[in-house]
């Protein structure tokens, strides 16, 4: 294991205000938003999307890496160029998803952990040889007033995070750990944070007794919100304060930075709850993102399918990677919503 190169590879992916772009959809979920934006859910449509979002000019000037999925890290652009190919020229890192999901997790209904442990030294090899310098895996977990998640259900997630990432370390890729609290259902604010605290305690515990080195790996965590239900929404700067004062408790000063997921977050509301966390002073980790649907969401709606369309898809992106790195510097305002 070559720490110096991994903690490097960990600095690089938030940089200079720069977040990632999650486009690591399973074939499942990708087929499923293809079909909710009125597109044939076929191989090529998927390919073709992820060309679209890889090839969007000048993306590298507000992202730093780009998560890939088992199936397009091995394809390549219309012309014959591979994909990870376009991102190196782009100057992007390259990851990779490596989980294979969350399953329904015996003797707890309602509940799930994800799997993929199962072969992941040998898959890891190969990733880094097809040149991902960094991976994914996503815990999810759902939270009610009062009984999810269970002990059980966090400490299983959080001890397959930690052995993912030990593995990742030792195969040189850095990991990204993504203990994702979903926004589904009711519950308040302050439930969330509990159930947020509770889970990444969990989390950092594993990764210390499994010999995870904090300074390699970027933490992937929800912010601190109401339930998508709750009739009692916060304000940005609300989010943002619960948010930095769960991970202030928990989270070391070692881990180089915290890229937050979206979750189900608009595109403007993300923004605008990341850019309120950076007027907080002394701060010890840099904050970016790591969006997936708040990056994507507009795009493909443009762009339906319809090669006529492909310009205007790609500004689109372009246009939430550039609200999204400025939330990440501080500098992003409502006004940059209407160019
Ligand atoms: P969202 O930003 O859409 O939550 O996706 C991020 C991600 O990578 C989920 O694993």
């Amino acid at each position: 294991m070559n720490l110096t190169a991994l903690a490097d590879t960990a600095q690089a992916m938030v940089a200079s205000g720069k977040g990632l772009l999650a486009m690591d959809e399973s074939i499942g979920t990708c087929n499923q938003r293809l079909a909710d934006a009125g597109i044939a859910a076929t191989g090529e449509n998927r390919r073709a999307w992820r060309e679209l979002l890889l090839t969007a000019p000048g993306l590298g000037a507000s992202i730093s890496g780009v998560i890939l999925a088992d199936e397009t890290i091995r394809q390549a652009t219309t012309g014959g160029t591979p994909f990870v190919g376009v991102a190196r020229d782009a100057g992007l890192l390259v990851g990779i998803k490596v989980d294979t999901g969350a399953h329904g997790m015996a003797a707890h209904g309602g509940e799930k952990v994800t799997e993929g442990l199962d072969g992941l030294r040998e898959r890891l090899q190969t990733y880094f040889a097809l040149g991902a310098r960094f991976a994914k895996w996503r815990a999810v977990l759902a939270i009610d007033d009062t009984r999810l998640p269970t002990d059980a259900c966090i400490d299983a997630n959080a001890h397959a995070l930690a052995r993912y990432a030990a593995l990742c370390q030792e195969a040189g890729l850095v990991p990204i750990i993504e203990p994702e609290v979903l926004m589904d259902g009711p519950h308040a604010q302050a439930r969330c944070q509990d159930v947020t605290d509770a889970v990444l305690r969990s989390v950092f515990r594993q990764l210390a007794w499994q010999g995870v080195v904090l300074e390699a790996m970027i933490l992937k965590p929800n912010m601190v919100v109401a339930g998508l239900a709750c009739p009692g929404q916060n304000s940005a700067q609300e989010v943002a304060d619960a948010t930095l004062q769960c991970l202030r408790r928990v989270v070391p000063a070692a881990v180089p930075g915290i890229t937050f997921l979206s979750g189900g977050q608009s595109g403007e509301e993300a923004s605008a709850r990341l850019n309120a966390m950076q007027a907080a002073t002394r701060l010890p980790w840099p904050l970016s993102f790591s969006f997936g649907r708040a990056l994507q969401h507009p795009a493909l709606t443009i762009w339906a399918g319809q090669a006529a369309q492909r310009v205007a898809a790609q500004q689109a992106l372009l246009q939430r990677a550039r609200c999204s790195a400025a939330a990440a510097h501080g500098s992003y305002s409502a006004a940059m919503e209407t160019p």
